[in-house]
């Protein structure tokens, strides 16, 4: 029996989100039903909102989120009723180029639920990043689902969904960030926060923050930053430069998405350093470099989806370091709040009031 819940829903371009009630199909093969229990707000739902993704309104927004496993489909044998999962939405397809050649994290087939979710009247929704989880419940492929230990706060673990898992993963699996290493980071928000913290995980010696917001440096130093850089006030490339005996970091990690950020971090490097953009840029940016020092600088320009996660691989592990008292999710979540409050956490975010305001259900 299908079952009616209550989400929030983008209904149009720049139109207020609102609660709809939403028919969720119960799941049929490789399909899953999860009771959410909590979402964070991230930009790319008020994307959504605001059209910037794809115009197949009506939207059920929200996808950093975890819950419980409430039933699936007659096939499913990796998860079950009752498993403590994270969403994530890179559930890798075993089939296509990338996961033949073993580099499933760059899987260009992932799975979503085949049903769709409707309004009552029949209105078919589309999903955030598929999955549409400011919702009580909500229908997702079953490798969506990632089991980790059930003992972490659900409002922590359902940010590793989406961007903190960016952030650490921008830092350890794109960047690979070692011990001893330099890490500059440009922009601190949840995502370049969350590349801090797996920057101090990884065993980086030196991690400089850079903002243009001195309230956003104080929590990167708490999440581990060991410099911060004000690049209103002061020029950041020669600011790392000095930091690091003159030759640059060895990994710079744009986390912001603009142009002239990315030049900092391309000119903020040591020779034959790597530059991570983690940072989502929108169509109409360009960026001009001399090619001569692209070639140069040497090194390599990556760009890291999804911090090169394999949900499977990464969220276990990083709940287990969160419970070990290694990797503080809990300092990401600045507040919790109530389904019906997305639109105003839409303008916190908007005003860079938060790290991540998180819906608990
Ligand atoms: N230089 C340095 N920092 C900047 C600049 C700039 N020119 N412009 C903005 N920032 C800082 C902001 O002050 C803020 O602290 O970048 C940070 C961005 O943080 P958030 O808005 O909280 O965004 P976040 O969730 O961290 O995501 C960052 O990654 O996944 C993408 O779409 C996301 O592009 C976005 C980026
Ligand atoms: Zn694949
Ligand atoms: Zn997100």
């Amino acid at each position: 029996m299908a079952q009616e819940v209550r989400g929030v829903i983008a209904p149009g371009k720049d139109e207020p989100v609102r609660i709809e009630t939403v028919v969720v199909p119960d799941p049929g093969p490789g399909e899953a039903v999860v009771r959410v229990q909590a979402c964070g707000v991230c930009h790319t739902d008020l994307h959504y909102k605001q059209g910037g993704i794809n115009d197949d309104f009506p939207f059920l927004l929200g996808h950093e989120a975890a819950g419980v496993v409430e039933s699936v489909g007659d096939d499913v044998t990796d998860v079950a009723p009752g498993d403590f999962v994270i969403l994530n939405w890179r559930a890798v397809c075993g089939n296509c180029r990338a996961c033949l050649r073993g580099r499933p994290w760059y899987c260009f087939d992932t799975h979503n639920a085949r049903q769709k979710m409707t309004l009552t009247d029949g209105t078919e929704l589309s999903p955030a990043l598929g999955i549409g989880a400011f919702a009580e419940k909500t229908l997702v492929a079953a490798g969506q689902c990632t089991k980790v230990d059930p003992a972490v706060a659900p409002e922590a673990a359902g940010l590793l969904g989406c961007g903190v898992m960016a952030g650490i993963g921008a830092a350890i699996n794109t960047g690979n960030v070692g011990r001893g290493d330099s890490v500059a980071v440009i922009g601190c928000g949840g995502v370049g926060d969350a590349a801090i913290a797996g920057s101090r995980l990884a065993g980086a010696a030196k991690i400089i923050a850079v903002d243009i917001d001195d309230r956003k440096l104080e929590t990167a130093r708490s999440m581990g930053a060991t410099h911060t850089v004000n690049s209103r006030t002061a020029d950041p490339v020669e600011a790392i430069r000095d930091l690091t005996g003159g030759f640059g970091a060895d990994v710079v990690i744009e986390a912001v998405g603009r142009p002239e950020t990315y030049r900092q971090a391309f000119y903020a490097r040591d020779l034959a350093g790597t530059v991570v953009l983690v940072g989502v840029p929108t169509p109409d940016m360009k960026i001009e470099l001399p090619l001569l020092d692209v070639f140069g600088r040497g090194g390599s320009l990556k760009s890291s989806w999804y911090g090169d996660c394999l949900p499977s691989r990464d969220f276990p592990m990083l709940i287990d370091l969160h419970l070990q008292g290694r990797l503080d999710l809990g300092a990401f979540v600045t507040e919790t709040i109530a389904l019906d409050e997305v639109e105003k956490a839409f303008e916190r975010m908007h005003r860079g009031d938060v790290l991540r305001s998180v819906v608990v259900l």
